[in-house]
């Protein structure tokens, strides 16, 4: 019997993080330079039931039973099997690797779940289409999150630049003049949980003051999609500033974030922000001129990774 293989790539939140979450539109792109795989491999001597999953980054070598129920790889499996109970599944050994980092907001709990849920519907015989395993994909979100807006699983699932709204088709987004943006590790740990929960609480006191920054999230989200759409990129690093600031007022940034942020600009980027959950992670910059000094100034000043992608509209297949 064969192995089934299957790959998901992480992603970037250009505008419109959090405000998303209430009902605000967000931009997001497929980061397809990292992605996570996700192997099964049939264990033909094996009973049923008897599945073993072995992710040596995590680390982790564990029998699937063994795993918590609120496990995410638990969840994704319970996920690809549908109606199957655990205990009556083939026997069959699941590798995973990923190389989207984790806990930085490159959306790497989705393409984790993506690969997996993908890979084992094909090694029970099923085709998931793209809208399927999406959801099936959010369903494992909602554990690992509280409360996910549907963005990750969405461009990780679809793996295409996206215009996102809750409760709204999904508006695939054509790039007809593509971009380059620099995305910077800060080397922090983010934890979107923690910063959804804190934008939630500030949110609860002072409900007027937070939906006005979620509106004017919105707006410049908007805004962003007209530029896009119109073959003007460069528009987009004051909206990239802007945006930068309103997170700072939802409490989701940091001082290291922000020295990274502002070391992109006097370096000659046109904008920065942070991008994803914040409170630590990755920081993308837009830049045309001078991409690589960019890059070593980042690094210069504290980025443990930074490296230039493009912004384009890219068949995932080629
Ligand atoms: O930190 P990430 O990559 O999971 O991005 C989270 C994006 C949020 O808007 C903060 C939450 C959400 O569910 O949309």
């Amino acid at each position: 019997m064969p192995a089934f293989t299957a790959s998901a790539p992480g992603k970037v939140i250009l505008f419109g993080e959090h405000a998303v979450v209430y009902g605000q539109p967000a931009i997001a792109v497929p980061l397809l330079s990292t992605r996570a795989r996700a192997t099964v491999i049939p264990d033909v001597q094996g009973s049923t039931g008897e599945i073993v999953i072995d992710a040596p980054q995590l680390p982790l070598t564990s029998p699937l039973l063994d795993l918590g129920q609120n496990h995410p790889l638990r969840a994704a499996v319970e996920q690809a099997a549908g109606e199957i109970d655990l205990s009556g599944l083939p026997a069959c050994k699941i590798q995973i690797n990923s190389d989207v980092p984790a806990a930085s907001g490159l959306g790497s709990s989705a393409a984790v779940s993506t690969a997996l849920i993908r890979s084992f519907s094909a090694f029970l015989g099923q085709r998931l289409t793209d809208q399927e395993l999406s959801d099936k994909v959010f369903e494992v979100e909602k554990i690992q999150h509280g409360t996910p807006s549907g963005i990750d699983n969405t461009v990780v699932s679809f793996q295409r630049p996206i215009f996102f709204q809750i409760d709204t088709p999904i508006e695939f987004l054509s790039i007809p003049k593509p971009f380059r943006i620099i995305i910077a590790d800060s080397g922090i740990q983010g934890n979107t949980r923690l910063a959804v929960q804190g934008v939630r609480d500030k949110w609860q006191r002072e409900p007027e003051q937070y939906r006005k920054v979620f509106d004017e999230i919105g707006d410049l989200c908007r805004n962003a999609r007209t530029q896009i759409l119109g073959g003007n990129p460069d528009q987009l690093g004051a909206l990239m500033d802007r945006n930068q600031a309103l997170l700072e007022e939802l409490g989701v940034s940091t001082p290291e974030l922000e020295s990274l942020i502002q070391a992109a600009r006097e370096a000659g980027a046109l904008g920065a922000k942070l991008s994803g959950g914040g409170l630590g992670g990755h920081v993308i910059a837009l830049v045309n001129e001078g991409a690589d000094q960019i890059c070593q100034h980042l690094t210069d000043k504290g980025a443990v990774n930074a490296y230039i992608t493009p912004v384009e509209e890219r068949n995932p297949d080629s």
